[in-house]
């Protein structure tokens, strides 16, 4: 896909559409044959996690439901704070329900711990996570996740529902934003 669009974040292309569709194919068939039997609910975080979720629940061959939650992290575009505020609670109750959450990056993993503990709380028969990209290396809390499509550098990314300020999600492909353009945002924020 031709991005000139978006020449100014445009940095090197991290993960092609080809290794993200072969990536939700592979997750999708474990998430088949580890749920196969079980009543399963997918909750995708909105809204980074809503392009990939749309993609890998065509790849579930379960019978399973969906909803989502929104989220709302306190800081500036690039880093998240970890405190959260959940902005749209789920619609349906998820006691007993095997809940499977969708996210586009776990970074710090502080995002993913706070809204564990909260959904804990309403007693799912279980609570697993599934992420596009994992960042292990930018971890302030040690935080697992259970699926994971890449495991990717200490990097900024864009595009397959990852924002910039709010843009870029429609990118089909993962790419590194360029240092100059999140600087830029960054000054911005905190100004
Ligand atoms: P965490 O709380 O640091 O694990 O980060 C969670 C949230 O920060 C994600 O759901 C994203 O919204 C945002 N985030 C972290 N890294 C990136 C990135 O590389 N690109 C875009 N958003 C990111
Ligand atoms: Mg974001």
């Amino acid at each position: 896909m031709n991005a000139h669009w978006a020449a100014d974040v445009i940095g090197e292309i991290l993960i092609t559409e080809k290794q993200i569709a072969e990536a939700v194919r592979r997750l999708g068939a474990e998430i088949t044959r580890d749920y196969a039997g079980k009543d399963l609910l997918v909750v995708g975080v909105l809204r980074g996690a809503s392009i990939f979720l749309a993609d890998l629940v065509r790849e579930i061959a379960l019978p399973i439901q969906i909803d989502f939650i929104a989220t709302s992290s306190y800081g500036h575009a690039t880093k998240s704070s970890g405190v959260v505020r959940i902005i749209k609670d789920l619609a349906v109750p998820i006691e007993d329900k095997h809940v499977l959450m969708i996210e586009d990056v776990v970074d710090t993993g502080l995002t993913w711990s706070y809204l564990s503990q909260v959904l804990e709380t309403r007693r799912p028969a279980s609570m697993r996570i599934c992420s596009l990209l994992d960042k292990p290396s930018a971890r302030k809390n040690a935080v697992k996740v259970d699926y994971v499509g890449f495991t990717i550098p200490e990097k900024f990314v864009v595009g397959y529902g990852l924002d910039w300020k709010e843009r870029y999600r429609n990118l089909p492909f993962v790419m590194v934003a360029s240092p100059e353009a999140v600087a830029r945002s960054s000054e911005e924020e905190n100004s």
